[in-house]
């Protein structure tokens, strides 16, 4: 694995969903001067870096990730006077903070489109991927090509002004912005030194490997939905020749101008492709995220957790590029009740505890979620409507088209669905958490009333005092960020049993990722420290529910 010291490989990386971190005027929405009045909790937790969801001007189609103005700060959520105090306050107390770069797509109200649609030769019109349509056997027209989109079941739009479709491979208020030309990139561009010229300290991107559409724009093959006619072949939309060349010269425009971190959402990738974009020698990222994990959750199991950590670590991180460690981010279920058990409260600290633990331990850099250093928890949504997530009523539409019950669509949608990562943060026991004062946007969990900041700030067995010791141990210890990884009892699925060792230091991470007792044949050498455990009692030469043990060996 490569040593070579970065503050980025060092730091714990905090996700905020403004919307849902802190209201500071109690309109029910959170804001940016509520990210502010918690700069202090995140110190205190340990974070060296804030990823905060899009903040830009936007009609909130898709909650900001469809942006209407690039360079200003979504009403809701304040000034850009706000926006600098509380880069001005990170920065004091020693936290980098990054944006969320949204460039795959911008809003349908965004200026540019404003302008693209007027007409096919409006000097806009080519920063948007239009086409005509295509006479189908039976004489009507058609979209230009079968492909679906993530969140309506075509991908195209047609629009009456000029006759022509466009391209958005999410809702039509999120038209795909087209790189092939040459000015748009430059926009981009400049509204990057824009921010990073304030202070900003790097980007997490979009569905950053989907910019670049194929030549021709070809039908899919495959069937992707049970919606006729229409499917997405990730093949044709992700990673296509000329993805890398954009990204060079993005790196050598922009990036390399200042001293950042980059992180690339790639729903699609392999290790391999992934070492094109983020190889320490040439690549022109840092880091990107893998889905192989979240992306199994309806199949979930820890033989394949396991596979997935020994593929990435053997072919991207020894393959001398750096990966990324997360379970949750704002468009995946609490992990807790995914991944762990939340049926009881014993269950829950003790699970809450274990991923924090595999999070922190693994290699690449932990991303950690709001809420979830508190072991936060899914809720029961009772419809569609009330998730206020275009994604979860397109995949409502969907299983009801595809026959299942509103009961059925609805179990399916509590299991997995972002609207859970969206319940607003639970700081304390007082009405609506401590997050506003006035009507949340969205629903607050009834179970604030034991799970809060406040209270697990003042218990020390909690899911929060783990999390905090978890991110000072790795600070404390480079060989949890550099030390080689090594792998014992593989077979054994019910555990997970790992060394890193780097710089005359070993270090021994012991995981049951079941709730019954796990024998292994490992044995701990005399005389060694353990320097954290969610057990109390010492280790026992058994894993007990969900322990997750470190020792210095
Ligand atoms: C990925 C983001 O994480 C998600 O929240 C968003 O809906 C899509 N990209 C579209 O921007
Ligand atoms: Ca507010």
């Amino acid at each position: 694995m490569t040593s070579d010291r970065k503050w980025w490989k060092e730091r714990v990386i905090y996700q905020i969903y403004p919307r849902s971190f802190m209201d500071s005027n109690h309109d029910g929405i959170g804001d940016i001067n509520g990210i502010t009045s918690k700069l202090d909790y995140l110190k205190n937790l340990g974070i060296g870096i804030i990823w905060i969801s899009p903040c830009f001007a936007s009609p909130n189609a898709d909650h900001g990730y469809d942006i209407s103005d690039y360079r200003a700060i979504m009403e809701e959520f304040g000034s850009m006077d706000d926006f600098n105090c509380m880069l001005e306050e990170a920065h004091k107390r020693g936290i980098r903070i990054v944006l969320d770069l949204v460039v795959n797509h911008s809003s349908d109200e965004h200026p540019w489109f404003i302008e693209s649609r007027k007409s096919v030769d409006n000097p806009y019109r080519d920063y948007y991927i239009w086409k005509k349509g295509k006479v189908g056997e039976d004489g009507t027209m058609k979209e230009p090509n079968n492909w679906g989109s993530f969140f309506t079941p075509s991908a195209w739009q047609y629009d009456e002004k000029t006759g022509e479709y466009y391209l958005h491979l999410f809702s039509k208020k999120q038209p795909d912005l087209n790189w092939d030309n040459q000015q748009l990139r430059k926009e981009i561009y400049d509204m990057m030194h824009f921010w990073l010229s304030k202070g900003v300290d790097g980007f997490r991107m979009d569905v950053l490997n989907c910019y670049q559409k194929p030549e021709g724009l070809p039908d899919s093959k495959i069937l992707g939905t049970c919606v006729e006619g229409y499917s997405l072949d990730p093949k044709l939309y992700a990673n296509n020749i000329g993805m890398l060349s954009i990204l060079n010269e993005m790196r050598e425009q922009v990036l390399d101008h200042y001293d950042t971190v980059t992180v690339g959402e790639t729903s699609i990738i392999t290790p391999q492709i992934a070492l094109d974009y983020v190889n320490e020698i040439n690549g022109p990222l840092d880091m990107i995220f893998h889905f192989d994990v979240v992306d199994s959750k309806k199949h979930f199991t820890w033989k394949h957790f396991k596979e997935v950590q020994r593929k990435w670590i053997k072919e991207l991180t020894n393959g001398g590029g750096w990966n990324s460690q997360y379970f949750q981010n704002h468009d995946q279920p609490r992990c807790v009740t995914m991944y762990g058990d939340d049926s009881t409260e014993r269950n829950r600290v003790l699970s809450a505890k274990m991923l924090g633990c595999l999070n922190h331990t693994m290699p690449g850099t932990p991303f950690v979620y709001q809420g979830e250093e508190l072991g936060m928890t899914n809720y029961n949504y009772v419809d569609a409507e009330q998730m206020q997530d275009p994604n979860a009523t397109f995949n409502y539409n969907e299983m009801i088209a595809c026959g299942k019950s509103h009961e059925e669509a609805m179990k399916v949608l509590n299991l997995y669905g972002r609207a859970h990562s969206r319940t607003p943060m639970q700081w304390d026991d007082s009405l609506h958490a401590g997050f506003s004062a006035g009507t949340p946007w969205q629903v607050v969990h009834p179970n604030y009333t034991s799970i809060n900041a406040k209270y697990e700030i003042e218990d020390k067995e909690s899911v929060y005092h783990f999390y905090k010791s978890l991110i000072d141990l790795r600070r404390r210890h480079l060989v949890l960020v550099y030390g080689d990884f090594q792998e014992y009892e593989e077979e054994n699925d019910s555990v997970f049993l790992y060394s890193r060792a780097y710089d005359n230091e070993t270090i021994m991470v012991l995981i049951n990722f079941t709730v019954k007792d796990q024998t292994i044949q490992y044995e701990i050498p005399a005389g060694k420290t353990v320097l954290l455990s969610n057990y109390k009692e010492g280790y026992c030469n058994r894993l007990r529910p969900f322990e997750a043990t470190i020792f210095q060996l």
